[in-house]
């Protein structure tokens, strides 16, 4: 199989999530993520593949289902998980991560991200063939009751910036950004 990124906005604290949903929207990360996750290598052909947990699917809301332009990966545990789609979309439902990175394509898929939630995060950035972890640092204290897991700084190094850009082949905001009262950071890590 080939390489994976994680892609994930998190606090210092690791936050990610709230109540089954984000604790925060920040429409210039979420337009980031739509970029990064759906923008091919040049000389590659495809949609990328996104992986996610039952629950994070169930978090998007039902008119952005599945995420467009991106060959979407549902892990749930139980087989019959009804996805509720209109039509036969770009979209399976696999029960295992294995299993989920077994249906990307290489050629078909040029990249493939996990977009969480935590459980697939601490099963995916154990993976060795995880390679990139793209990370929005949420610098604003903001209460969260699901977790990002520790980034093994033996394992991943902080990435340059133009090594970011390189990677979503786009420039990207340097240093804290503001929206609202929020603050934040994009950053990448990469497999050392
Ligand atoms: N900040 C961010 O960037 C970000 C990104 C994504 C999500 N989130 C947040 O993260 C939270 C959701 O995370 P979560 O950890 O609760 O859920 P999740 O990882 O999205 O999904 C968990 C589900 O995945 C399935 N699953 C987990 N391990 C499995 C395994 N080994 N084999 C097969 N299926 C498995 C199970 O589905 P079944 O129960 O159906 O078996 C499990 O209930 C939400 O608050 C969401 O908003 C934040």
């Amino acid at each position: 199989m080939s390489h994976f990124a994680l892609i994930v906005a998190a606090t210092e604290e690791l936050g990610i999530g709230v109540l089954n949903n984000l604790p925060w929207r920040i429409p210039k990360d979420m337009a980031f993520f739509k970029h990064a996750t759906t923008v091919i290598p040049k000389d590659s052909q495809g949609q990328n593949a996104v992986i996610m947990g039952r629950v994070t699917w169930e978090s998007i809301p039902s008119k952005f289902r599945p995420l467009d332009n991106r060959f979407n990966i549902v892990v749930s545990r139980n087989t019959s998980y009804d996805l509720k789609l209109a039509k036969a979309e770009n979209t399976i439902l696999v029960d295992s991560l294995e299993k989920a990175f077994e249906a990307v394509d290489p050629i078909q898929h040029p990249r493939t991200f996990v977009i969480g939630g935590a459980q697939m995060y601490n099963l995916a950035i154990q993976h060795a063939n995880c390679s990139h972890i793209l990370l929005t640092r949420i610098k604003s204290k903001i209460d969260c009751d699901t977790f990002f897991p520790k980034i093994d700084e033996d394992q991943f190094r902080l990435a340059s910036h133009q090594e970011l850009e390189n990677y979503v082949q786009q420039s990207v905001p340097e240093g804290i950004q503001k929206h609202k009262e929020l603050e934040y950071e994009f950053t990448l890590y990469l497999k050392k």
